[in-house]
């Protein structure tokens, strides 16, 4: 079994729900207390022993490009003024030379398209997705975990978790094949948006993905889904028909940081997470309410 050497980002989409924010700074470089998206899940996926990061970018998002890259004249300011603390913060996350790729979607036809935009970096062998709009707070990494759970079933693995029934109509919600007893079980298809009383569980889908390489023929003859763009989902529904597909219910929370309110409470819940920011954040929020 090949091992899971790469991951996929795309972060070509126009972040419409966070607009304005988003009219000229990418969504994925929004900040989480003091880091960009960006940055928790390409470490998330290094943590997770993925060699190489292949972003798929598009028009106005060279901001990125250069997030990941050397800033001499503000590294030399640092080092001249001894803040070294700082300058650690700012090296740190670049990668290793020749860790990471670019490839172009040069028009938003949604995530499939997205995906199969890295088809000649990624070749012939499985793959990682994360979708950086979704931080995900765990320890180990979810894809960390996914990766474990791949090593020993193979197959595609998706990544869910439990939201309340009244709310299956707002997420992509998995149906088991057979009843569920752990973290990990076959997938017999998956549902936009069902109603709770339709709904063929309450486990949703999560942002991280791990794919076998034949759902890039599968994206080709996809046809335009859902609000006119070539939609995952619809070519994952056809792997699934053809090889073994898992859920994998991860350890840990999520936070939709591509929604105004979502943003807003993960960068609570993080930063209230941080010693050097609790106490003085819960203060704040005490007096506010
Ligand atoms: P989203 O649907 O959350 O991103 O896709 P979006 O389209 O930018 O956001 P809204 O819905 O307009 O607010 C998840 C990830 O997939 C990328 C996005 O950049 C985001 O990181 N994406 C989406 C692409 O790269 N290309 C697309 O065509 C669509």
């Amino acid at each position: 079994m090949k091992p899971v050497r790469k991951v996929v980002i795309p972060v070509a989409g126009h972040g419409t729900r966070v607009l304005p924010a988003t009219k000229s700074t990418p969504k994925e470089l929004l900040p989480l207390v003091d880091r960009p998206l960006i940055d928790y899940v390409v470490n998330e996926a290094f943590e997770a022993g993925i060699e190489h990061v292949v972003l798929v970018t598009g028009r106005g998002k060279g901001a990125i490009d250069d997030y990941f890259d050397h800033a001499f004249e503000l590294e030399a300011g640092l080092e001249a003024k001894n803040k070294t603390d700082i300058l650690d913060s700012v090296r740190r996350v670049i990668p290793k030379a020749g860790a990471m790729s670019y490839t172009r979607q040069q028009a938003p036809l949604g995530l499939g398209h997205a995906i199969w935009c890295a088809r000649d970096i990624i070749g012939d062998e499985p793959f990682a997705i994360s979708l950086p709009d979704v931080v995900i707070d765990a320890g180990p990494g979810c894809l960390k975990q996914m990766v474990g759970e791949y090593e020993k079933s193979g197959g595609n693995i998706i990544a869910v978790e439990e939201v309340p029934r009244e709310a299956t109509n707002k997420y992509g919600v998995v149906a088991p094949k057979d009843a569920v007893n752990g973290p990990l079980f076959e997938m017999s298809g998956m549902v936009e948006k069902p109603a709770p009383e339709d709904a063929p569980s309450n486990l949703a889908i999560t942002g991280r993905y791990i794919l076998q390489p034949e759902i890039f023929g599968l994206l080709e003859t996809t046809p335009r889904g859902a609000g006119g763009e070539i939609q995952l989902t619809d070519a994952m529904d056809a792997l699934m028909k053809q090889q073994s597909f898992f859920a994998y219910v991860y350890d840990g929370v999520s936070h939709d940081c591509g929604d105004k309110l979502g943003w807003l409470k993960a960068n609570i819940a993080l930063g209230l997470k941080r010693p050097e920011f609790a106490d003085a954040l819960k203060s704040f929020i005490r007096e506010q309410v």
